[in-house]
């Protein structure tokens, strides 16, 4: 790792103890003229935000005690924040957009199948170091139910403020936190704030009849309104888990749940919903982390007679949460998991001015790369990118290729129809391509929540098993896997080519392909998205020294990108990008622009080598092999790619 990326994000040298913020103590009455200093930072934190605060707050729930209390447990909280993880607040205030660094490198990984307990993790970040690694998202590990089948993955939580048991402890996650800030690395957790778990506590109160428990969910008889929810209000898993309501025969009653049967959704309405997550955030933030996924966050608001996503209000209640987080912790993140259309997307980055969430996912452009790389055709992908770079530079994307989840064809089917493709045929059409069903096709994976009803059906599969790697592997073709590593290498090197944070999936710095154990596990084979969810395979690592080797191409590739790109100022964060206009549509043109210099980034998307044309005869210098040269073409091999800068 290059001293410049190990930028330790512990406090800075000059903060002594006597200008650090004062020792913790009890909260003093707002106007105490002995008020120790660290609370007069958060005093004038809250003076910036408690007016627009107390007017949505009120706006919404028109409930002063309740607002009281929250901004009473607010002051706790920062209280009880400690003194590193202030100081690291101080930090990033000063810095701004940290998460936004050219350094910035993300993995996300299971705890349990990369290195079994949070103490397993704390061991092997000298590896994640060495994958140069400082963004570490650690998948669900809060307290969930043992039985897989009731468990989602760990997004039904049972306990807010409790790890899993064969994870470890709450103290032990602190330590990691501390150790990864010691090594210039932050992390990342997901807040499932949707739902719960039907076995967390206020559910079960619930279940037990509890009124003020009952409350804090969605409980229906009438059968009118369930049908009316049900019909206006699209199914998430339309086969593995149909309906919006289950019916619990103790109460004779209905709950709403959205995603599982055994996740009830949670019903913001009630202030006392709200201010409590908060508290679980707030409390999750002071265990040092980093980063907040927020989950399914477009549906946490729901209102009969709408289709219950991207509400008003929710947007109204993350903006709460930004500003209760940038009064209490301001080093942590808010990253929105809004997998929706486009136009549904950019607004949880709120505005300039009144922001939401510091990161999104950037899921269309993730979904729509996949569907170039099974047509050959970079159109659509150049009019998203176009549409992604003309954003505020502020707004930062998490660029990803794959992810823990389903590739759901979210593509812009207006465009695509234009050029007469509808959207189930097409959709047939990119799935058949991923199974392999296509000739040509070198791909391998599983459909995902195949709906009979809509012809629609999502896909799973690890990269390297889309980009033929398993396939080649398994016939033993060392011509293919010369062509799939190559894909492989040329799509990391596109997604490091555009502005944002790069996550790479845990296993895919060593090509990891398909595990089909879950389809042995009864609580798992229902899921086909335990196919991309395997066990990490330390012996693939073991490969990565033995030249030749899939692994070592692979990771030395990586490995030579990610240095490229942390140390070169074209991609920075300030630079200009654009794609730009080729006459081939299987050739993907990207500039990046920064002072004097100039990249051209070219990637192609097909199975056919192409001579390229540069748009001037000139110097270049290939940023990979170094060389220098007068280009007017150059060979680009099939699905290669190339980064030339003007010299
Ligand atoms: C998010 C997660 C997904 C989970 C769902 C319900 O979409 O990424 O894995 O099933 O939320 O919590």
């Amino acid at each position: 790792m290059s001293s410049s990326s190990k930028k330790s994000i512990a406090a800075p040298k000059s903060m002594t103890a006597s200008n650090a913020p004062a020792a913790r103590g009890k909260a003093a009455p707002t106007k105490s003229p002995a008020r120790p200093a660290r609370d007069s930072v958060f005093e004038s934190r809250l003076a910036r935000h408690h007016d627009e605060l107390r007017w949505l707050y009120m706006e919404l729930y028109d409930n002063g005690d309740m607002f009281a209390e929250l901004i009473d447990r607010m002051r706790r909280f920062s209280d009880g924040r400690s003194e590193a993880l202030r100081k690291l607040d101080i930090v990033r205030e000063q810095e701004g957009a940290w998460y936004r660094s050219q350094d910035m490198l993300g993995m996300q990984m299971y705890i349990d199948n990369f290195a079994g307990t949070i103490k397993g993790v704390e061991d092997k970040l000298s590896y994640l170091e060495r994958c140069h690694v400082n963004y570490i998202h650690l998948m669900p590990f809060l307290d969930t139910p043992s039985d897989k089948s009731r468990s989602d993955g760990g997004y039904a939580v049972k306990d807010f403020r409790r790890v899993q048991p064969g994870l470890g402890t709450m103290d032990e996650l602190a330590h990691l936190a501390s150790a990864c800030h010691e090594r210039g690395m932050s992390l990342c957790m997901d807040f499932v704030m949707n739902h719960t778990s039907e076995e967390h506590e206020w559910a079960r109160r619930a279940r037990a009849g509890e009124g003020e428990y009952m409350s804090r969910y969605f409980f229906e008889s009438n059968q009118e309104v369930i049908d009316q929810y049900s019909r206006d209000v699209p199914q998430v898993f339309p086969t593995t888990a149909p309906g919006h309501w289950t019916y619990l025969p103790e109460l004779g009653q209905c709950v709403m749940t959205q995603f599982y049967p055994y996740q009830w959704d949670l019903n913001y309405r009630n202030p006392r919903v709200f201010n409590e997550m908060m508290y679980n955030f707030l409390y999750l933030a002071n265990q040092g982390i980093d980063i907040m996924r927020l989950d399914a966050v477009p549906y946490i608001w729901k209102q009969l007679g709408t289709n219950c996503r991207n509400l008003p209000q929710v947007h109204t209640l993350v903006r709460m949460m930004r500003m209760i987080g940038e009064v209490v912790c301001p080093g942590v993140a808010l990253l929105g998991e809004v997998v929706m259309a486009p136009v549904e997307v950019v607004p949880y980055f709120g505005t300039v001015e009144k922001p939401e969430c510091h990161m999104l996912y950037n899921v269309t452009t993730m979904a729509t790369t996949w569907h170039t790389v099974a047509t050959e055709d970079t159109r659509l992908l150049r009019q998203q990118l176009d549409a992604v770079c003309t954003l505020p530079k502020e707004y930062t994307f998490l660029n990803y290729l794959r992810c823990h989840d389903d590739i759901g064809w979210g593509l812009d089917y207006q465009t695509l129809r234009g050029w007469g493709q509808e959207e189930v045929p097409h959709k047939r059409y990119l799935n058949d391509y991923f199974l392999g069903n296509i000739p040509g096709s070198p791909s391998r994976g599983a459909l995902y929540n195949a709906d009979p009803v809509t012809g629609d059906a999502r896909f799973c599969a690890t990269t390297a098993s889309m980009c033929g790697i398993e396939a080649a592997g398994f016939e033993g073709n060392a011509e293919a896997m010369e062509v799939a590593v190559r894909k492989d290498l040329m799509l990391h090197a596109y997604m490091f080519t555009q502005s944002g944070l790069p996550i790479i999936y845990s296993g895919d710095e060593v090509g990891q392909v398909n595990d089909y154990a879950y389809r042995d596990d009864p609580e798992k084979a229902d899921d086909s998205r335990y196919i991309h969810r395997g066990q990490f395979s330390w012996e693939l690592v073991a490969n990565i020294e033995q030249a030749g080797t899939v692994q070592s191409q692979i990771f030395a590739g990586l490995d030579e990108l990610e240095r490229i790109r942390r140390e070169d100022p074209v991609f920075g964060s300030e630079a200009a990008w654009y794609p730009k206009d080729y006459s081939d549509p299987a050739v993907l043109w990207i500039v990046r622009e920064c002072g004097e210099e100039t990249l051209h980034a070219v990637f192609n998307f097909s199975g056919a080598s192409k001579t390229i044309w540069m748009p001037e005869r000139a110097r270049y210098r290939n940023l990979i092999s170094g060389e220098q040269a007068e280009l007017e073409t150059f060979e680009l091999p099939a699905w290669g790619f190339a980064w030339y800068e003007r010299q």
